[in-house]
């Protein structure tokens, strides 16, 4: 059984999040946030919840508030404080000491594989995470701590998976895993975003995985794959053929907030759950059922506001 601790936690970030446009214009779509904190702050706390204290960010054009977020404001902190606002001072200390954060950038947007490669001069040679903070998840057990711990008893790289309706098989990395399906599978086969009828499973790779440091070697070899990008899941299946990678069925709620749709949902949830607005929103909600606004799947629109032609 694997004992090592798994220090290091990997955040590709360089992506320029065209499906929230304009909102990420001048903003990373890390930033967007559910409810009260933005999505990388969530990804942060998971990673920490799984014991992670290198955070290393890989990231790309317009990015730097990612880093002024995750940065200590000393001035705003003490402007906080003066005013007796001690609550919100600590909420602006959002990193505990003993965390440290990287930055690397990535000179171009080459893929996923490639963003995770460009972290190697710092994971070195140890067994580390990666977290798209994209998948938002909600479990009793932060998803990063599940992992971790199939991890050590595996002592192998273990994905994170969900089944997806068969529709959306070209969205994810697909696995292939035999027999009955269990909590943790081992893997047999993974191909990146097959269409439907090419699909081996429905069983989607979600952003989590922990990886063994060998992973580096494949994708240095590896060329352009899906999407005309370096693929993480290509390099996976290189490291499949020479030590075993493992498929780690989750337990909680992810919530897709790389569409619009998903980071609706999230914020719907987030909120109902929140500890002090959850009350008072979920009064709301209740308020416009009650009203009958929420009763057909087509939005509601008003003769005034009804496009001509
Ligand atoms: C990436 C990976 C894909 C994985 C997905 C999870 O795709 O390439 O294998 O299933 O994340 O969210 P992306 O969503 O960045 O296109």
């Amino acid at each position: 059984m694997a004992k090592t601790l798994i220090n290091t936690a990997v955040f590709p970030v360089a992506g320029r999040g065209t499906r929230f446009l304009p909102a990420t214009k001048a903003s990373p779509k890390e930033m967007l946030p559910v409810v009260d904190k933005p999505l990388i702050q969530y990804a942060v706390e998971e990673a920490l919840a799984a014991g992670a204290r290198k955070l290393v960010f890989v990231t790309g054009a317009s990015k730097r508030a990612i880093e002024d977020h995750f940065d200590t404001d000393a001035e705003l902190e003490q402007m906080l404080e003066e005013q007796g606002k001690a609550e919100l001072a600590a909420l602006v200390r959002v990193l505990p000491k003993y965390a440290s954060c990287i930055y690397i950038r990535q000179p171009a947007p080459l893929g996923l594989g490639h963003a995770v490669l460009c972290a190697q001069p710092v994971v070195g040679n140890e067994p580390f995470f990666v977290h798209l903070a994209d998948d938002l998840i909600d479990g009793t057990v932060p998803c990063l701590k599940q992992m971790a711990t199939a991890y050590a008893s595996k002592g192998a790289s273990v994905l994170g998976v969900e089944e997806v309706p068969h529709s959306d098989t070209d969205k994810y990395g697909i696995v292939e895993t035999r027999g009955t399906p269990t909590q943790i599978s081992r893997i047999h086969g993974i191909v990146e975003k097959p269409k439907p009828a090419n699909a081996p499973s429905n069983l989607a790779v979600v952003g989590r995985y922990v990886l063994t440091p060998e992973i580096f070697g494949h994708l240095e070899k590896i060329g352009k794959g899906a999407g005309g990008e370096i693929q993480l899941t290509d390099g996976i299946a290189r490291l499949m053929k020479k030590q075993p990678v493992y498929a780690y069925r989750f337990q909680g709620k992810r919530y897709d907030c790389g569409s619009k749709l998903g980071y609706l949902q999230a914020q719907v949830e987030y909120g109902m759950n929140h500890a002090k607005l959850g009350g008072p929103f979920r009064q709301y909600l209740m308020e416009l059922l009650a009203a009958g606004a929420v009763q057909s799947p087509e939005p509601a629109v008003t003769p005034s506001r009804r496009k001509k032609g």
